[in-house]
């Protein structure tokens, strides 16, 4: 019997959730989500999801802990209502950067959330550029990791005159992504040593590479408070770069991130839908709602998923 293919979203990014089921041909499932007046949260399906094939999609954006929790309840929910398979979509998975125990007394949340994921009751988690690849190992569950590198170079491609580029990495943890960028535009790669001050502060150490006269594109896993993103265009403009552009798997853009960048000289920073787009003169939002469809759509067919970026 072929299983029914069903979408459903929590309430983090509905719009993106919307897109993956259009691309598919399907309606986005029927779902509740109500907050008691004690703040319990009550997740319930509005139809039924018994053998189906159910693809949740969740990201985890602002307020991050409701959104956790929603999506354990639904994925719950799903095991209990006779799904016969429950993946959770999550495209932008924040707490990948609580990755390892580099202080004293701290949790490694990512291995946390693994964990409480699959005692929820999911079979498989599809995500998408995570902070840290490493976290992929902290499921048991097969987890399909996605990657926006084709979607942010057509963005370069079709956006910026390639002719005298060069892709820069801004820390150490972006160097292999931004050298496959690199690699796949045909460009040089420079990069960044940047030293973390605080949550919001980071200070650059050290740019290893030739910018002078070039266009710099900047190419990072996250935009958050943009505190890396500002002073990474400081560094590049101060090493005489013509001009900057950057682009960003998951445009998280919180706190003073918007201000930040309608003061910094960037000429316009680009992001994916993982996260609900942001307003502003210089941002721009790029979807990957296609690339996702066509992941559950092979993920659905037992299809290969790694061999849609070979
Ligand atoms: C950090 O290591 C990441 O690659 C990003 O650069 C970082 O998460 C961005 O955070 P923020 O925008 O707050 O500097």
């Amino acid at each position: 019997m072929d299983r029914p293919l069903l979408i459903f979203s929590g309430q983090s990014n509905r719009p993106l959730a919307q897109a993956i089921a259009e691309a598919l041909g399907l309606p986005l499932g029927k779902s509740t989500t109500l907050r008691f007046a004690n703040d319990n949260l009550f997740v319930r399906y509005e139809e039924s999801l018994r053998e189906g094939d159910v693809f949740i999609v969740q990201s985890f954006v602002p307020p991050v802990q409701d959104h956790l929790m929603e999506l354990l309840m639904m994925v719950d929910a799903a095991k209990g209502a006779s799904a016969a398979r429950v993946t959770a979509v999550i495209p932008y998975f924040s707490y990948a950067r609580s990755d390892k125990k580099d202080a004293p007394r701290i949790s490694i949340t990512a291995r946390l959330i693994a964990d409480l994921l699959q005692t929820a009751g999911a079979d498989r988690v599809l995500t998408m550029t995570l902070h840290s690849p490493q976290v992929h190992g902290f499921f048991k569950i097969p987890v399909d990791h996605l990657s926006a590198e084709p979607v942010i170079a057509n963005y370069f491609a079709t956006r910026v005159d390639l002719e005298n580029a060069v892709v820069v990495a801004p820390d150490a943890g972006d160097l292999k992504r931004a050298s496959a960028l690199a690699r796949r535009l045909g460009l040089p790669l420079a990069f960044i040593d940047k030293e973390r001050v605080s949550d919001t502060e980071v200070r650059v150490r050290m740019l290893v590479g030739e910018v002078e006269g070039k266009t710099a594109l900047i190419v990072d896993d996250e935009i958050s408070t943009a505190g890396s993103l500002v002073e990474a265009v400081e560094a590049l403009m101060q090493a005489g770069a013509k001009e900057v552009y950057a682009a960003a798997t998951h445009g998280v853009y919180v706190g003073p991130a918007l201000d930040r960048i309608a003061k910094s000289p960037v000429k316009e920073v680009a992001a994916t839908d993982t996260c609900p787009p942001k307003e502003g003169p210089k941002l721009r939002t790029l979807t990957v709602a296609p690339l996702f469809a066509e992941a559950i759509w092979r993920i659905h067919r037992g299809e290969s998923v790694s061999s849609l970026f070979t």
